[in-house]
């Protein structure tokens, strides 16, 4: 029998476009936005669950619950499971000390480490639902104390470990912990972090601490205070090899985390379980594609939301291998990054672009002698990355062979909202776009109506649906929670970022639409800026703006009025800038200050924050982006031309 023509054009079969762009992508969105109980139901089978959830979705606006009645434990998810199975031994954490220090955990080092932490933990009195403040630098001790308070159901309280004195006390009272846990100190830049003496100060603000737990690392001589400090060593025990982990509700907290917002005061984001842990697992796998033997390292600090998400619990959720670095990216030269790059082989990167940034402005050479090949995918974070910024990173940290990741999501969110599903399907990127919405994800661009808005148009971002990563509450502050997420546009998650949405459904993440500046990718309230100067004696009014900055992507702008009978000088400024360090740190530190005899007001005593900003940031008054504002036009320009003069006049 002859066999039929073998010219593969002639056949009887009908045409069909074998060119299905994003079409695993979208029917994977579609079904998670049809029938989200469904998708999420099948999703949660990434999680062991000591009780099945009765309920996947409990939508009580604006409060979502999800896998109600389902019981499991995170610190199991991320450390038991794994050492139970054959990735026992797998490096779960490459730790490298800005000293050159190295330490390897595999997966059973951190069971037994989590445990020991655990029982000292409870030897010291913690129990379920206490609140534990940890201050603690980058090392690995940071994640063994947040997997040991994960373990018996306390809320860990992870403060930055930049964080002044006072940014301690409020916190730690807010939260009503009891206890703090910190170490002797933390390298940065070749000097020792004097965590424990700015501990004591704020111990003395905070009347409910009863111990301080140290974890002794630097070896310097910290001071120690027999009645409230314990050396954490004290209380491990060696024999002791197992705590049994707390089954707890998959909608109870698992951490609080402070974050900025448009009020003088941090609010507490508080994160639960069952769905945090999960959000985060399945997007870092929908966005990044990390395989079984992937080298991750996300270099966001632990003490930021980036660092819990993508740095602790979604990786060790999913059993992968990460790197963690303590010190400065340019110590002790430009190059430590590459370096450890190199060292690990590093397969998935995660940066922001305020660092790429710094990179970038001293000169590819850093990275000419060092082999960056292992790389396969590169994400961003905390900031909307420039095009020529993204064009550079793919250029020369990627060799343009890897994906750029640009991840849009917030403290609230628990983890991505927007970026590119490398995991889910390869589709276009466009340089400066966090891209398409992640699965389960649905976002609408607003006008101040609260309207709609077309593609092409900017305006509010907000989300119209629950996700399973979403806040829990603001702790202690239900009525902060409704208003600051909830009012602005009823029945929508406002996000407080401006947006827009092009004609191909890609989105464009706008920077804050809110008093929020972002400073090297870290998130700053003008008001409490403005609360921590108006505490300064001398002061008699403030208000913060912001200029571009080149690194940094924003800038600190601070005007201020003295009181009566006090004159500017440079003394007084340096004084200024020293005050807003020691009440909120060293990120609150102004690029300037500007001395002026009053602030620009609106007839009912606003401050007009559009006419700062044009004078901080040296653009006319015209090119203010606003869409919330109610001030005449002659008023503004008045108003800014008067600013302006006194700016040129300031003191320098
Ligand atoms: C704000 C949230 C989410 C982890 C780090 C920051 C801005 C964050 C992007 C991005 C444009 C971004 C937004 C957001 N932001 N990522 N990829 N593109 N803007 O968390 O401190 O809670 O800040 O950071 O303005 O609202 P955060």
């Amino acid at each position: 029998m002859a066999f039929a023509s073998k010219d593969v054009t002639k056949h009887n079969l009908p045409t069909r476009n074998y060119f299905w762009p994003l079409k695993r992508y979208q029917d994977m969105y579609q079904r998670a936005l049809t029938e989200p109980k469904a998708f999420w139901a099948e999703q949660a089978t990434l999680l062991d669950w000591d009780k099945p959830w009765q309920k996947v979705l409990d939508w009580n606006p604006p409060y979502a619950r999800w896998f109600v009645g389902g019981r499991l434990n995170a610190s199991t998810q991320c450390v038991d499971r794994h050492f139970k199975s054959w990735r026992k031994n797998k490096v779960a954490i490459y730790w490298e000390g800005e000293t050159g220090a190295t330490r390897t955990l595999s997966y059973a080092d951190l069971y037994h480490e989590v445990n020991a932490y655990a029982a000292a933990l409870k030897k010291l009195g913690v129990g379920k639902g206490d609140r534990v403040t940890v201050y603690l630098p980058m090392i690995p001790e940071l994640v063994l104390v947040m997997l040991a308070c994960a373990r018996i159901g306390a809320i860990h309280n992870v403060i930055f470990a930049g964080f002044s004195a006072q940014a301690i006390a409020d916190r730690v009272n807010d939260s009503q912990s009891k206890i703090i846990i910190t170490s002797t100190g933390g390298y940065r830049r070749g000097k020792i972090l004097q965590l424990k003496e700015i501990v004591d100060e704020a111990v003395k603000m905070t009347p409910g601490v009863e111990k301080v737990a140290v974890v002794k690392y630097t070896g310097h001589d910290a001071a120690f205070n027999p009645e409230k400090d314990v050396w954490f060593a004290d209380y491990m025990d060696s024999s002791c090899s197992y705590v049994k982990p707390e089954s707890m509700e998959a909608t109870d907290p698992l951490f609080i985390l402070y974050t900025s917002g448009t009020t003088g005061k941090p609010k507490g984001i508080l994160h639960g379980t069952g769905g945090y842990l999960l959000y985060a697992a399945k997007t870092m796998q929908w966005a990044f594609n990390p395989k079984e033997e992937s080298i991750w390292w996300c270099t966001a600090d632990v003490g930021w939301i980036t660092g819990h998400s993508y740095g602790v619990y979604a990786p060790l959720a999913l059993g992968l291998t990460s790197v963690m670095y303590e010190g400065a990216p340019d110590y002790p030269a430009m190059d430590r990054w590459w370096r450890i790059i190199e060292k690990y082989g590093v397969n998935i990167f995660y940066t922001s672009p305020t660092a790429i940034r710094m990179f970038m402005r001293n000169g590819e050479e850093w990275l000419a002698n060092r082999d960056l090949s292992t790389l396969q995918v590169l994400g961003s974070v905390g900031e909307a990355i420039n095009p020529e910024v993204w064009e550079w990173y793919c250029k020369y940290v990627g060799y343009e062979n890897c994906p750029i990741v640009d991840t849009w999501w917030q403290t609230e969110t628990g983890g991505f909202m927007i970026a590119p599903c490398v995991g889910i399907q390869s589709y276009p990127l466009k340089p400066g776009s966090a891209t398409l919405p992640m699965p389960g994800i649905d976002p609408v661009v607003l006008d101040p109506d609260g309207n709609e808005s077309a593609p092409g148009k900017t305006g509010f971002i907000a989300i119209r649906k629950p996700w399973p990563g979403m806040l829990l509450d603001v702790y202690g502050s239900p009525e902060l929670y409704q208003q600051t997420y909830w009012s602005r546009f009823p029945g929508y998650y406002a996000a407080g970022d401006y947006s827009m949405k092009d004609q191909d459904g890609y989105w464009w993440l706008l920077g804050r639409a809110d008093e929020v500046i972002k400073v090297s990718g870290h998130r700053i309230s003008t008001a409490e800026l403005e609360h921590a100067m108006v505490g300064h004696a001398m002061v008699a009014e403030a208000a913060v703006a912001s200029k571009p900055d080149d690194v940094k992507g924003e800038a600190i702008v601070l005007f201020v009025t003295m009181r009566k009978d006090v004159e500017p000088s440079g003394e007084l400024k340096k004084e200024l800038i020293k005050h807003l360090r020691t009440s909120i740190g060293a990120v609150a530190t102004p690029e300037e200050v500007i001395f002026v005899e009053k602030l620009p007001k609106t007839r009912s005593g606003k401050i007009m924050r559009r006419v700062l900003k044009a004078v901080a940031s040296g653009i006319g008054i015209g090119d203010v982006t606003t869409l919330d504002d109610q001030t005449s036009v002659e008023e503004v320009v008045q108003a800014y031309e008067e600013l302006k003069a006194a700016a040129t006049k300031t003191v320098r």
